[in-house]
């Protein structure tokens, strides 16, 4: 019904995919609200809170100078800076606007109607999304109780319409990371003609000495694509760049399906810069993946059940008292990120988990006392 004129018919709407009402929109990590005396924090996002490395900044200054032509499409410097540090050959690499697009383009190259996506749950919420666009049956595996995947019941849920398994190790929002004996055990058990994608977003903050090593696995694995993102460790997040690593027919497919000259010249020479300071940026992922440890072992002193946490992000499974922990949280200008199910709050200044542990302490007197 048209308000302005009630005799004429309402304006039809545009018949949209039905695929679209199987899946909930992707929600961002809220920013914190504003409090009087009180320095606010944005612990929902998984950013990095450390400053960006100045040499970063100053290649960004010195290509914001040229916006009328595109980029690289090849993103060849950045692709050569990659297989120079990883050791793997240009032709094993694709670049794109973050892990989110990468992401994308895999489901668009493996999935439709006709085929089956596997992804443990929960995890990181675009594989709901990006699956579900796709119009692809979506089996989402739940953690165990220690929030790790149970890759039995995802090699158990293969099926023939399987086109892809999404593994991610660390696990966003619970922690965890696979070890590389369990992902070379469940490859062995994935038919060669099925992709499967290893979310390795948070790899540089993983200190368990038995984390899987994708690297190593791609190598002997031309069904593994490893999926990396310059957005945490590098602390790129608002650059948008993001790399596959995987067998060249992979990437032949994979490029087929990205948005080309995504990735701006600005992002491509601020992500090769990045990498000129790679041992820099691995040591201030160790430095936040300390500061880490030693929250969630605060959070565990106080009696919180912690699951091993191996991100820039420690996961509080609260459950039903996961919006109260997140109010508690927004009172005292503190952004964190509610799941439902619970809440992740990632690594930040010290002042801010120092205040996260008071107000953990004070819900835990109140909620569980
Ligand atoms: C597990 C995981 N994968 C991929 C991404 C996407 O990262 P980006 O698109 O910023 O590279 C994120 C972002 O939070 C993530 O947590």
């Amino acid at each position: 019904m048209n308000a302005e004129n009630p005799s004429s018919p309402a304006p039809s709407t545009p018949r949209l995919r039905t695929a679209l009402d199987t899946f909930p929109p992707y929600i961002p990590g809220k920013p914190p609200r504003q409090v009087d005396g009180l320095r606010s924090f944005k612990l929902s996002s998984n950013e990095n809170f450390l400053p960006p490395l100045p040499a970063v900044l100053e290649a960004m200054v010195a290509h914001a100078t040229d916006p009328a032509h595109y980029p690289d499409d090849a993103a060849l410097t950045l692709r050569e800076g990659l297989a120079d540090r990883l050791g793997v050959g240009n032709d094993e690499l694709a670049v794109t606007t973050g892990a989110s697009e990468l992401l994308v383009a895999l489901t668009q190259i493996t999935s439709d109607a006709s085929t089956a996506a596997i992804y443990p749950w929960p995890s990181f919420e675009m594989y709901p999304q990006t699956t579900g666009l796709a119009g692809s049956a979506r089996i989402e595996v739940p953690l165990t109780a220690d929030g790790r995947h149970d890759l039995p019941a995802m090699a158990r849920a293969i099926t023939d319409r399987t086109s892809l398994i999404i593994l991610c190790s660390p696990n966003n929002p619970t922690g965890p990371v696979l070890t590389d004996a369990e992902v070379r055990a469940f490859l062995d058990e994935v038919p060669d003609h099925v992709l499967v994608a290893l979310d390795e977003a948070y790899w540089e903050f993983a200190t368990d000495p038995d984390r899987v090593r994708g690297l190593e696995l791609v190598k002997d694995h031309p069904n593994l694509v490893l999926l990396r993102t310059f957005s945490k460790a590098h602390g790129l997040a608002g650059l948008r760049v993001g790399y596959a690593v995987a067998h060249p027919q992979v990437i032949t497919g994979l490029l087929k399906a990205v948005i080309p000259f995504g990735v701006t010249d600005l992002s491509q020479a601020a992500a090769v810069e990045s990498l000129k300071h790679w041992d820099e940026v691995l040591e201030r992922a160790r430095l936040i993946a300390a500061t880490r440890d030693d929250f969630a072992q605060a959070l565990r002193e106080q009696g919180w059940d912690v699951p091993e946490a191996q991100a820039n992000f420690v996961w509080l499974p609260l459950g039903e008292k996961s919006s109260a922990f997140e109010d508690a949280c927004v009172e005292q200008a503190v952004a964190v990120r509610n799941l439902g199910v619970g809440v992740r709050i990632s690594i930040g200044e010290d002042e801010a988990l120092d205040r996260v542990l008071d107000i953990a302490q004070t819900f835990r007197a109140e909620h569980f006392g």
